[in-house]
């Protein structure tokens, strides 16, 4: 490696390291409910997945981790010569298979244990000292009789004890839960790692349930199947997928994720923050989809009764209400009704409940593949919410979506706001040619420029 490329090399380790600071601020002390499947176990990779539970939690992340283990059952099972009945998807469990299914959950849970127990020098374990804890945490009811068969000891979850659960959490135990679940009544229940861990994202009011999808049409490195959900989802926009209502074209949802699907939605209309769908076949994915801005699989965030759209030509009114002011004040350039109404498919609006809260336009200098955000607004009434920021996340999308892949902007009083945000002071000579002729010295904006 040459001495210039050495030096390339770690600038850009230290602008990666310092590009992942605000996750890990913004994920200190929060919940995050990991839910995989047995099959991963099995993976030459697992350690790798474990390495990177272990970096989580001593980033301070609160994690508890539910594990399945239906490929061990199902081996346990071939071993003991049981044939088990399923009914609508779902596996009878009877009370020679109980003990198959408690065999091998058990062996599943103290190998996982044991992984998060490692601390071998010159390894990413080093110095990590987990401690990982257990439980009856899960309370579970019989699935009942369905079709007239019974299930028996196929259960579901009935009741989480969640404050055991955060006072585990509180001391900084990695918690980690298997499907099985117990009854008042002392019986033990076979239950699914998706219903296991989306009741215990709902009862922690978890920031994040993160399930890692056996299903290969989930596989990113296939890049036509990986866009068979979209990256990002409201949980309406889920609803519909889930119901196959969505326009043209997308393409159906496949079966094998709709179960996740439906899990992850659930949790979402519950009160769980967000829910992300990422395939365990991508080494490395839990950090990907955390600690990048594009993340690597689907995201699945509550309805808000916020909306961003483009604006429309009825918006001119508002918007004018919402810039005058700043425009008064000198903070905003003036703008006639006339250039508004020329240029609205410039401008984004925030809109809460029907009202109009903010707004934002973006002039592209397509040569450059850079574009200008400009009269960036929020009424006075409702700042330091946040809508500043989410309305600055939404242009920055668009302006990828453009091929635009450097935002600048001009600002006198919030210059501040723009570089907690990730803009850079930059000099005039670095905006395009076509806006350098433009700029207005006796406003003495500040420039400020991102990198997308
Ligand atoms: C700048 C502006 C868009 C931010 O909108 P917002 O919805 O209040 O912003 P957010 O809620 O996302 O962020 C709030 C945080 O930014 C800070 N902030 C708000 N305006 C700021 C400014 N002008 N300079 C520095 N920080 C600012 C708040 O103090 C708050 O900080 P905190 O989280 O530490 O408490 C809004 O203040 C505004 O409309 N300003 C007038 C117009 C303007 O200057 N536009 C930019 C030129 S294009």
């Amino acid at each position: 490696m040459t001495i210039n490329n050495k030096m390339n090399a770690m600038t850009e380790f230290v602008s990666w390291f310092r590009s992942v600071a605000p996750y890990i601020h913004a994920f200190r002390d929060k919940v995050f409910i990991l839910g995989f499947g047995g099959e991963i176990i099995t993976d030459a990779k697992f350690v790798h997945f474990i390495h990177d539970i272990s970096l989580l939690a001593s980033l301070g992340v609160r994690l508890v981790l539910v594990h399945g283990a239906r490929p061990q059952i199902q081996l346990r099972l071939n071993e003991s010569q049981l044939e088990t009945q399923t009914v609508t998807g779902m596996r009878v469990t009877d009370p020679a298979s109980l003990q198959c299914v408690k065999e091998a959950v058990g062996r599943v849970h103290h190998e996982i244990a044991a992984l998060l127990s490692m601390g071998l020098p010159n390894s990413p374990m080093a110095n990590a000292a987990i401690r990982v804890t257990s439980g009856n945490f899960v309370t579970a009811c019989p699935h009942g009789i369905i079709q007239g068969v019974d299930l028996m000891h196929t259960g579901k979850v009935r009741k989480i004890n969640a404050q055991a659960i955060h006072s585990r959490l509180e001391q900084g135990d990695v918690v980690l839960i298997s499907p099985l679940g117990y009854s008042p009544t002392g019986e033990i229940f076979n239950l699914t790692m998706e219903n296991v861990a989306t009741e215990v994202a709902i009862a922690l009011h978890a920031e994040k349930l993160i399930f890692l999808l056996d299903t290969a049409d989930y596989d990113s490195s296939d890049t036509d199947k990986s866009e068979l959900l979209p990256r990002e989802l409201t949980v309406a926009e889920s609803n519909l997928l889930l119901r196959n209502k969505t326009p043209e074209p997308t393409p159906l949802l496949a079966d094998t994720i709709r179960p996740w699907l439906q899990s992850a939605t659930k949790a979402c209309e519950m009160g769980v923050t967000r829910t992300h769908l990422i395939s365990r076949h991508n080494d490395g994915a839990i950090l990907q989809e955390l600690f990048t801005h594009h993340g690597i699989g689907t995201m699945i965030s509550q309805e808000t009764l916020q909306t961003l759209r483009k604006a429309k030509i009825e918006d001119v009114g508002g918007i004018l209400q919402l810039i005058e002011p700043l425009e008064a004040e000198g903070i905003l350039v003036r703008r006639s009704r006339e250039l508004l109404e020329i240029e609205i498919d410039r401008f984004t609006v925030l809109e809460h409940d029907g009202s109009m809260l903010g707004c934002a336009a973006l002039y592209p200098f397509s040569e450059e593949h850079a574009g200008e955000l400009a009269c960036l607004a929020i009424h006075p009434n409702y700042r330091d919410r946040g809508y500043g920021s989410h309305l600055l996340k939404h242009i920055e999308k668009e302006t990828m979506s453009q091929n635009i892949y450097t935002l600048f902007v001009l600002t006198t009083h919030a210059a501040h706001w723009f570089i907690e945000h990730g803009f850079n002071e930059a000099t005039t000579a670095e905006l395009p040619p076509a806006k350098q002729n433009l700029y207005n010295y006796q406003r003495r904006s500040k420039v400020l420029i991102k990198h997308l």
